[in-house]
């Protein structure tokens, strides 16, 4: 069932200089990759698949695990069905609205996060996940694979001490491991509430709600406002664009984004 979208959507463009293209120079790659990167299973299930038989190229089964081709020039059909060319890659920053889920799917029937988006042909994916009930910048890309410092405006109610901030800033210990030392900047601190910046490089499940629980606060707003070298700016809640092609170079010099 296609859900409405919470608004209409700042009209996307393209990056300014130019347009989403097809991958300049198709190159050889394995066709577990191949498989993996067109969506179909996973990699390692994908070596299950050509060794059972279930993979043609260019009309011969092909069924040794290293199997290469070249995406786009060679015809690679899984179980008698072609795999179409790959289609262009594309990045979308949203600014999240509260009450979305940046899943494919939901058991529960809430909205997602791709349900705010029109007119984007492609199929993309959520890079990392931010909260129902956290807003803010969220990259949305064909091929998601990232580990970049993320920085949230972080609200919580009560004064945060000096100490805790200390503590944040080290790094506090959460079940699944450290959260790792954080870059804290106050924004405002009064006795009601406290608002401040945090920059984590890791991408632990609700981590920046677990880090204030754990120096004992509870956050009250979140909003992611920086991914890597992309800042939200002024994108209104539930708006989306794509990045210009700048944030693109800059965000593949600093993960080795494809
Ligand atoms: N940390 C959280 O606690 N929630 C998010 O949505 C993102 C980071």
């Amino acid at each position: 069932m296609k859900r409405k979208s919470l608004r209409k959507p700042a009209t996307p463009r393209p990056p300014r200089d130019r347009p989403p293209k097809k991958d300049a120079g198709r190159q050889v790659q394995r066709v577990n990759s191949i498989i993996s990167s067109a969506g179909l299973t996973s990699r390692r299930n994908a070596d299950n698949w050509i060794k059972s038989g279930r993979v043609i190229v260019n009309g011969r089964v092909v069924t040794e695990p290293g199997a290469q081709a070249v995406w786009g020039a060679d015809r690679i059909e899984v179980d008698g069905r072609e795999i179409p060319e790959p289609s262009p890659r594309i990045y979308l920053m949203l600014n999240k609205p509260f009450g979305y889920i940046c899943s494919l799917k939901d058991p529960q029937g809430r909205p997602l996060v791709t349900d705010i988006l029109e007119d984007i042909p492609q199929r993309v994916y959520p890079v990392g996940r931010l909260d129902f009930d956290t807003l803010g910048l969220l990259l949305l890309t064909t091929h998601p694979r990232y580990r970049v410092p993320r920085t949230y405006k972080v609200t919580i109610a009560g004064k945060i001490t000096d100490q805790a901030l200390n503590r944040l800033r080290k790094g506090v210990r959460l079940k699944g491991g450290s959260s790792g030392s954080t870059k804290l900047s106050p924004v405002s601190l009064s006795e009601k509430q406290s608002v401040f910046r945090m920059t984590i490089t890791q991408g632990k499940s609700r981590q920046v709600r677990r880090m204030l629980e754990a120096v004992g606060h509870e956050v009250i707003h979140l909003i992611r406002i920086g991914f890597g070298m992309l800042t939200l700016g002024n994108l209104k809640v539930g708006e989306y664009r794509y990045l210009e092609t700048d944030e693109i170079a800059s965000m593949k010099k600093l993960v080795g984004l494809v």
